[in-house]
């Protein structure tokens, strides 16, 4: 005989966690199964154990996915202010970083405790360490086959996220499942991810691997101004995490290095005043020093006094620096990447609850959805706002 409870969630994550406590709450029976020995682990390890849980300026435009306007109803119905408000009535100290991103003070853990607190008050019960071998749909709802157990339920949501991090956890359920009730799924691919460079352009950047520089990244139209950071394997930090949700492979990223800086301007001036300057230790006193040798050196102008400069030589060094291009040869992909872009197609899924159009009692929110955020809280959010959506009505 089979156990019959209201809601099956799988994925005790950000999204499944938030959808048990509002459908507990509704006095829903819940059960949140994970295969996972503890909940919320990407919560734990997410913004360096800090979490950055949400960012207070989320809004669609922070959100890629085929369909941009599908997140606009969640979004709305679920902000940031309403997370803030829950973390400190939970007394969990706070603070805003940069761009609007919100971090713990403390821990992580202190999320997690919350949501966990919070689905015990609700009267939601997490299973973990719980394998799903099966799932198929019966006459009033869906019936989960689990390693300790069969449960039919009225409404199935699947909140067990992306492909990302497989060291985790990471399975790509969503998707399978979705495929198996003939639901579209928008290809996957990593995303906030660092993008690697192949072996001639690491051999020239080696000197650089550990320098890190303020600078707008551009692909396309998507633009982002954040740190980037130069690796032993290729390019990191926050604006190529950023880029690398928009880059495709086989095409060029733009680095404006010091974008706030008209490099070519200052030299010139440098050369009024103190012409017998090297080059590159004028340079140097705009960039990195390690960066300013190597565009130095690159231009062939090593050992040259900024008088020795033509307008056009300056302007040549400073649009080498301010307009750098760039060819990945790939990412690090799913090992490394903070989130899977792509996803269930939105198509299928009312944006109001969450639920597939055609398939009454089914349900998919968080990240195996398509609508993927930026850096910085966004994707937390998506899975807050989602979570709750769905909680309202399943
Ligand atoms: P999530 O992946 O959190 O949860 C899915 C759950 O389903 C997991 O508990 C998993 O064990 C379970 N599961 C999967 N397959 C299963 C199966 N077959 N059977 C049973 N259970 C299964 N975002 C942000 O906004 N701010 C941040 O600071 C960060 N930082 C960050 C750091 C790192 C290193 C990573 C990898 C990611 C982030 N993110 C982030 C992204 C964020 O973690 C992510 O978008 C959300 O966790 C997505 O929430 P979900 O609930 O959708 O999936």
């Amino acid at each position: 005989m089979a156990e019959k409870q209201d809601v099956v969630i799988i994925g005790a994550g950000a999204a499944g966690m938030m959808c048990a406590i509002e459908a507990g709450k509704r006095g829903r029976r819940v059960v949140v199964l994970d295969h996972a020995k503890a909940p919320g682990e990407k919560i734990r390890i997410s913004g360096g154990g800090r979490c950055n849980f949400t960012n207070v300026h989320a809004g669609p435009k922070n959100f890629l996915s085929d369909n941009p306007h599908f997140c606009k109803s969640a979004l709305a119905r679920y902000r940031p202010q309403d997370f803030v408000a829950l973390v400190e009535r939970h007394g969990i100290a706070w603070h805003e970083k940069t761009l609007g991103q919100l971090f713990c003070d403390h821990s992580a853990k202190d999320i997690i405790r919350m949501l966990v607190a919070e689905m015990e008050e609700a009267g939601a019960e997490l299973r973990l360490e719980t394998v799903i071998s099966g799932v198929e749909r019966t006459a009033s709802g869906f019936r989960v086959a689990t390693s300790a157990g069969t449960i039919d339920a009225a409404s199935l949501v699947v909140a067990s996220g992306g492909k990302s991090i497989p060291k985790m956890g990471a399975t790509g359920l969503a998707y399978r499942i979705a495929e198996e009730v003939g639901l579209p799924v928008v290809e996957t691919r990593p995303a906030l991810v660092p993008l690697t460079l192949d072996q001639a352009q690491l051999a020239k950047l080696a000197v650089l691997a550990g320098v890190a520089a303020d600078a707008e990244v551009r692909f396309g139209k998507a633009a982002f101004r954040e740190a980037v950071l130069i690796t032993h394997r290729g390019l990191s930090g926050p604006a190529i995490l950023q880029i690398s949700s928009y880059w495709r492979e086989g095409a060029e990223i733009l680095l404006r290095l010091m974008p706030d800086i008209d490099i070519a301007a200052l030299l010139k001036g440098m050369r009024r005043t103190n012409g017998r300057q090297a080059v590159q230790t004028a340079l140097a006193d705009i960039l990195p020093r390690r960066l300013a040798h190597f565009f130095v050196e690159e231009a062939k102008l090593t050992g040259r006094m900024l008088a020795d400069l033509s307008d056009k030589v300056i302007d040549t060094l400073s649009s080498s620096i301010q307009a750098w291009t760039l060819k990945p040869a790939g990412s690090e992909g799913y090992r490394t990447a903070e989130v899977t872009l792509g996803g269930v197609d939105t198509c299928a899924i009312d944006s109001r609850t969450m639920r597939a159009r055609n398939i009454p009692g089914l349900y998919f929110i968080g990240e195996c959805l398509d609508v993927t955020g930026w850096l910085g809280g966004y994707n937390f959010q998506w899975a807050w706002a989602s979570g709750f959506a769905a909680g309202q009505d399943v």
